[in-house]
């Protein structure tokens, strides 16, 4: 293996990667840092305006929490799904996935992983060819003990170094939304690319039915989403959604709440109060940090307490420009031990209009502004049990949804 490894910020167009420098083993301590390259500190983009400022120094994990890699580059980490398939894959090599450090896996995501940043050397990928949706749907449930090697590489390319626990894969899709093909392929002439998410083992039979009518729900609300659509397998639903991180053939570089923050995945430490400051700091957009506290209302309206530290992101151009990624990941979910990942100004178990009221103050909204923004909250998720119906949500999820939503309405 590797013991450094370049990374570029690729944001495609037809302009050569830049050289950001290299990821090493660091002398000094048994961890990993980065080297910034000198041209690049030289004329330096905010790729991570929060934690790295001093581009003549080493940019080292967080130490405190026993982190491995700087959030930066978490980021670029496959968990849940894409970790299962390199761990499996590794595994039926006869490699211990144990054995395998932060490096190789960034080796494995490559040139291919979301967001703009690279990695090279890249290791093994499979050959480019055409996305089988009726396979992998065929293939999911045998991930854990009877697939055989080829698929899991397979499946790992196809994962693209996504994240989240469900299984998915990144493809390039035509006009008529009828064929996909591999990601790294180019897109133009109608392709564009998209994310595959199907339904994770242990969500509710129409959960991606459900998160597709999350998505006109919010929309509806005034908050932004890429276009969603369902792709029928052969037993299930998928969600294919408009991948954010590439417009055209060009790339975004992306970075979530926990990358910003170099939090690692801690549950319960982040509040909304704090995305409001850092859309405010990292956007300097008044609407986005309006927008941080709208999908704050509509998560705690319509019971999304799956809203974890990557489930936040935000997309800074070539410009080195930042502005809040559209919301993703938004579905009726319990939350750890019934509470939301991230609490709304102190609140995470029955969040309602004092909490509403202290997060619209940390945004600098004023009193009318705040209530219109949770009265069209409210107006979008009254029409849910019509937006379930448009989209095939089952009858009993649906009107557990309902339950939620008029239950979470009456907290004060
Ligand atoms: N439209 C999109 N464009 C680009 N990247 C996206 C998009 N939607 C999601 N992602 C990225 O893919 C990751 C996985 O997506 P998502 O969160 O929907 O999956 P999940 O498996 O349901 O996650 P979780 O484990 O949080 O429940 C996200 O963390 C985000 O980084
Ligand atoms: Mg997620």
């Amino acid at each position: 293996m590797n013991e450094r490894l370049a990374v570029h910020l690729d944001f495609g167009g037809g302009t050569p990667p830049r050289r950001m420098g290299r990821l090493g083993r660091d002398p000094a301590r048994r961890a990993i840092a980065f080297e910034w390259d000198e041209a690049f500190a030289a004329a330096p983009l905010p790729v991570s305006p929060l934690r790295a400022g001093r581009y003549r120094e080493l940019l080292r994990p967080d130490a405190g929490r026993g982190a491995t890699l700087p959030g930066l580059f978490e980021d670029s980490l496959p968990d849940g799904w894409g970790r299962l398939l390199l761990d499996r894959e590794m595994a039926e090599r006869g490699v211990d996935p144990a054995e395998l450090g932060d490096l190789a896996r960034l080796a494995y995501v490559g040139r291919h992983g979301m967001g703009a940043l690279t990695y090279q050397p890249e290791l093994a990928t499979a050959p480019d060819d055409a996305v089988d949706l009726a396979w992998f749907e065929d293939v999911i449930p045998r991930v854990e003990d009877a697939a055989a090697v080829d698929e899991l590489a397979r499946l790992r390319t196809l994962a693209g170094g996504s994240q989240g626990a469900r299984p998915k894969l990144v493809a390039l899709i035509d006009e008529g939304n009828t064929r996909q093909r591999d990601h790294r392929g180019a897109p133009g002439g109608g392709w564009r690319a998209v994310l595959v998410k199907g339904r994770g083992s242990s969500d509710p039979k129409g959960s991606v039915e459900g998160e597709i009518a999350y998505g006109a729900a919010m929309r509806a609300a005034g908050i932004r989403t890429t276009p969603m659509l369902p792709l029928a397998g052969a037993r299930e639903c998928f969600l294919a959604t408009d991948r954010f991180d590439r417009v055209g053939d060009r790339r975004l570089h992306t970075a979530t709440v926990a990358g910003l923050l170099d939090t690692g995945m801690v549950h319960g430490s982040i509040d909304y109060l704090a995305i409001v400051k850092l859309a405010r700091v990292v956007t300097r957009s008044a609407e986005d940090v309006e927008e941080v506290f709208r999908r704050a209302v509509f998560n705690a309206r319509a019971f999304n307490r799956d809203d974890h530290v990557r489930n936040h992101a935000f997309l800074m151009d070539a410009a080195g420009t930042w502005r809040l990624a559209p919301a993703y990941d938004v579905t009726f979910s319990a939350g750890p031990g019934g509470e939301h990942s991230t609490a709304i100004a102190g609140e995470g178990r029955r969040p309602g209009r004092a909490a509403f009221a202290r997060l619209a103050q940390a945004a600098g909204l004023k009193p009318r502004r705040r209530d219109a923004v949770v009265d069209a909250v409210d107006a979008a998720l009254a029409q849910w049990p019509r937006l379930a119906d448009e989209h095939d949500v089952p009858r009993a999820l649906a009107s557990r949804v309902a339950s939620a939503i008029d239950a979470a309405r009456r907290w004060e």
